[in-house]
């Protein structure tokens, strides 16, 4: 069946009428910022916000954050809530606020010096601190009280966690209120036992995420380490055959459901008489017209293979001397997460690449990298992607990588090659992908110069088949499969 956002309309108008839907995540999908001395509304750099945005402008209902914007407190309304999107309000956002110590211990700490590096295969230490794991779990149990706060009827309500930031948060919804439906999606890749039993906590966390009704990962790979992880930690029962674990007499069925985004948004993004009159500012802006485009799209972070990917376009400037003047690698790399250390090195190391082959190989106006940090919003990213010959995404560990996605979808006119590491849920999908191993900088280099060197009919007919791969896959397809999967849970109870 082919889903967009109307039947999932119908779907949910059928089956989850009498239920309340509220969403959970660490960022929010909108926040407010001062700019020119006005507040103004801005959408985070997370692929997985915009996805689900536009699963809540289909189904309403309320959305759990973390208020992060610095003029965030000044935009909610009553109730430290307001209404999404502020020009054709939708759901409710309601916002909870962190101090600088939680934000500090829980997001900083927690969440992204010890979760992340951990679930991610990119050779970066997890740092465990017993202080950082106590505030960790203290505001799990604030996000509990708020939400539990915003339902009225148990029975009738699905919570719908993501992520890494709460894997305690499902076992304390359960336990306040037996009857909520709890489910969560898990956005980073799960590792497998070897690697996650270094963790000093880890039996309690796989207890929190057992509080789920249902878990969700990008892959089934993802499920089986979590299956292996759990019958090796836990006294519980691992059933392969149902895909559940039974635990405290209470089932929590895990299963694979891979992320994607709105096709149909970002087509329309593509083909619009802005981003026209965008693409030809930046080819004007930033000395483009007659030149071939690379691009990448990520937040400055260590699993997404930056320098990496500028050692390889070091070498492909040096063994392709004739792209010299003719080619010109962009990457837009908002800023992430700068207090921790290993994020701070790694700016710093792009800032290095970047000065390093520029003083090479600059001439004139020509420039054969330009590194942008700033935030643009998903309109303007498209804009980039319009203009991209070639698409580079070097990710060393991803759990799926919306950006591969989002470049195939905004591809309007047919042509452009995606090189994407194997290394990310998305190749998984996307298989007319070229494939670069991050590690080989010199086969990625040879694999710029393919795709730059390919046929145009070769090209279009790989990005055609992802093309159609990603308008059927998409985020109203994934958001259908995990509520069906949710629905049927009584039944097959
Ligand atoms: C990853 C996580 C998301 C998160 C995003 C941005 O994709 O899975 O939960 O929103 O990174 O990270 P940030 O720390 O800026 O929210």
């Amino acid at each position: 069946m082919f889903w967009d956002q109307d039947n999932l309309k119908g779907l949910i108008k059928e089956r989850l009428s009498d239920f309340q839907i509220i969403l959970v995540s660490n960022r929010e999908p909108y926040m407010h910022i001062y700019r020119g001395g006005e507040v103004e509304t801005i959408m985070p750099a997370s692929g997985m916000a915009i996805a689900l945005d536009s699963l809540m402008r289909t189904c309403g209902g309320t959305w759990v954050a973390a208020g992060s914007g610095e003029a965030d407190r000044e935009a909610v309304r009553n109730g430290d809530a307001l209404m999404v999107p502020i020009q054709d309000p939708k759901y409710k956002l309601r916002r909870l606020w962190l101090t600088r110590q939680e934000e500090r211990d829980y997001y900083y700490g927690f969440a992204n010096s010890a979760l992340w590096p951990l679930c991610h295969v990119a050779y970066t230490r997890p740092r465990f601190d017993s202080g950082q794991w106590e505030n960790y779990k203290a505001v799990n149990r604030k996000f509990a009280e708020v939400i539990l706060s915003e339902v009225t009827d148990p029975r009738r309500t699905i919570v719908f966690i993501q992520d890494y930031h709460f894997a305690l948060l499902p076992r304390m919804l359960k336990e306040a209120e037996p009857n909520l439906v709890v489910s969560q999606f898990w956005h980073i890749p799960w590792p497998n036992y070897e690697i996650f039993r270094i963790c000093p906590w880890g039996p309690e966390i796989l207890d929190g995420l057992l509080g789920n009704d249902l878990l969700g990962f990008h892959l089934q790979y993802h499920c089986n380490n979590f299956f292996d992880t759990v019958a090796r930690t836990l006294e519980a029962r691992v059933d392969l055959e149902k895909f559940s674990i039974f635990h405290q007499e209470r089932e929590t069925r895990v299963r694979p459901f891979p992320i994607s985004i709105d096709f149909d948004r970002f087509e329309a993004w593509a083909k619009s008489l802005n981003t026209e009159r965008r693409l030809r500012e930046l080819q004007h802006s930033l000395n483009l017209s007659g030149l071939k485009v690379g691009l990448g799209v990520d937040r400055l972070d260590y699993t997404k293979g930056i320098p990496e990917r500028l050692e390889a376009l070091n070498i492909f400037f040096r063994k392709y001397p004739q792209y010299q003047q003719r080619f010109t690698f962009i990457q837009l790399g908002p800023q992430s997460r700068l207090h921790i250390p290993s994020y701070k090195q790694l700016n710093a190391l792009v800032d290095s690449w970047e000065e390093e082959i520029n003083s090479q190989y600059a001439q004139g106006r020509w420039k054969p990298v330009i590194v942008l940090k700033g935030h643009y919003s998903q309109e303007e990213v498209v804009a980039f992607y319009r203009l991209a010959d070639v698409m580079v995404i070097s990710a060393l560990h991803d759990g799926m990588n919306l950006v591969a996605k989002e470049y195939v979808a905004s591809r309007v006119e047919g042509e452009g090659a995606l090189l994407l590491s194997p290394f990310t849920g998305a190749s998984r999908e996307l298989t007319g992908a070229y494939t670069i191993n991050p590690y080989n900088p010199e086969e990625t280099a040879d694999a710029i110069f393919q795709a730059l060197e390919d046929p145009p009919e070769h090209k279009a007919a790989r990005l055609a088949a992802m093309r159609a791969w990603v308008r059927e896959h998409n985020i109203f397809q994934w958001s259908a499969l995990f509520f069906q999967a949710l629905i049927r849970l009584p039944k097959e109870d």
